[in-house]
């Protein structure tokens, strides 16, 4: 019996290093991972997007990392996709408009990139215009006024790099590098980036406590008589604190950028914009789609007296006719403690997403 034992570990160990030879040859097999996702979310929310045509696993996302912070996407070699979405201002930058490789300013405020797998109805940018993470990050590398390259460059550039041939080998089985590997490994590092961990989180999960301050704010964004924020950026009951739908909230009285209009070409839609997600304010100033303010106590002044009415004016803009929801100063105060809360400092730090 135990001579039949020992025969079977011998034959086995022969078939084993003969297969592993002939391993070399056969295609990779990427490890597939999921997304860590937080007792908030599954509590609260559906499951996140995650493309069948686009699984993740732990080759793909770490490919898509490097490329994130990777120059060589960039037409000169100068800009990587976290010159505009840098991880320690929450993945976007501190400028009004962003400024691309040919230091043309582009015409929109730099979006902060977090929770986007939980982008329920895949509307991406501030007008809603790109479908998909995939479909988005083709978009950056030919724009004029952002890494203004060529795809055909770049792959050209790639397929000529040793390093990243070997990469996308190993993350798709492929040998020939091209643009939808560059975006789908893109895409699946974007979809890691969740942000749970703020003193609001720590809140509702019993850890910490608020200050009677915070506590008020809260109560301030709530409540349909004093703030009234809920119906357009969450609650405690979702935790992305945006419903990611389009609003005019009365910024302007005429629009120079008509955003959602501009896609649908409805002028119904003129003047709407996707609401942002309200976590990590602490690090994404300045705030709209272009960054028109420098702070949160102006973002607060505009929506207790500087709303403009216009055509399409949101329904739930309901104080339009007295110019906002007209906060006193100590609500004010407090409502920006609340929000201030959102902030995720783990996140801004998260190893994880570090070049
Ligand atoms: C020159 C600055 C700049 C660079 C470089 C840049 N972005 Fe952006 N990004 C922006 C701006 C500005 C927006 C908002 C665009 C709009 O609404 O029209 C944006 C929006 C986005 C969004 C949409 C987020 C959301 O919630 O809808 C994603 C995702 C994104 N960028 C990813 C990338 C990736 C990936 C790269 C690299 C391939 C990249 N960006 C390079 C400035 C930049
Ligand atoms: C009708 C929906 C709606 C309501 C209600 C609403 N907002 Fe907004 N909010 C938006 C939209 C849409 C934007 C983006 C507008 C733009 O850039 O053109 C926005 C932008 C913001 C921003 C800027 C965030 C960033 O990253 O740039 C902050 C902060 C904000 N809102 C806070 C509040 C607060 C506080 C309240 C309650 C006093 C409130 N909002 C009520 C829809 C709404």
């Amino acid at each position: 019996m135990k001579k039949q034992w020992i025969y079977i570990l011998f034959v086995s160990i022969l078939v084993s290093c003969s297969s592993e030879d002939s391993n070399q040859q056969q295609e990779y097999i990427p490890v597939s991972t999921s997304l860590k996702i937080p007792k908030l979310f599954s509590d609260k929310l559906i499951a996140p997007i995650i493309p069948t045509k686009n699984p993740l696993t732990e080759e793909g996302v770490a490919l898509g990392k490097k490329l994130f912070f990777d120059t060589i996407l960039s037409r000169d070699n100068t800009q990587s996709c976290a010159s505009c979405h840098d991880p320690k201002k929450a993945f976007t930058d501190d400028l009004p408009f962003s400024i691309g490789v040919d230091g043309k300013k582009g015409k929109r405020n730099s979006m902060p990139l977090f929770n986007l797998a939980w982008n329920f109805n895949e509307r991406f940018a501030w007008d809603g215009k790109e479908l998909s993470l995939e479909r988005q990050a083709f978009e950056p590398v030919s724009n004029p006024i952002e890494l203004h390259n060529d795809w055909k460059e770049i792959a050209i550039k790639l397929n000529d790099n040793s390093e990243y041939a070997t990469l996308f080998n190993q993350a798709f089985g492929i040998t020939k590098i091209d643009s939808t590997y560059v975006v789908k490994a893109i895409a699946q590092f974007e979809r890691t980036l969740i942000s749970a961990n703020s003193k609001f989180d720590k809140f509702l999960l019993g850890q910490v406590t608020l200050t009677p301050e915070e506590s008020n704010g809260f109560d301030v964004f709530m409540d349909e008589a004093r703030g009234d924020c809920f119906h357009c950026h969450g609650s405690n009951n979702n935790p992305l604190w945006t419903n990611n739908k389009f609003h005019n909230n009365g910024l302007d009285a005429t629009f120079t950028d008509l955003g959602l209009g501009a896609v649908t070409g409805d002028p119904k839609d003129n003047g709407k914009f996707r609401s942002p997600s309200l976590r990590n304010l602490a690090f994404t100033a300045p705030y709209m789609h272009d960054g028109r303010f420098a702070t949160l106590q102006e973002v607060i002044d505009h929506y207790s007296e500087g709303l403009k009415d216009s055509p399409t004016i949101d329904p739930l803009m309901k104080k339009i006719d007295k110019g906002g929801v007209q906060l006193n100063p100590k609500d004010k105060a407090d409502l920006k403690a609340f929000l201030l809360t959102l902030s995720d400092y783990d996140f801004i730090s998260n190893p994880d997403f570090q070049e």
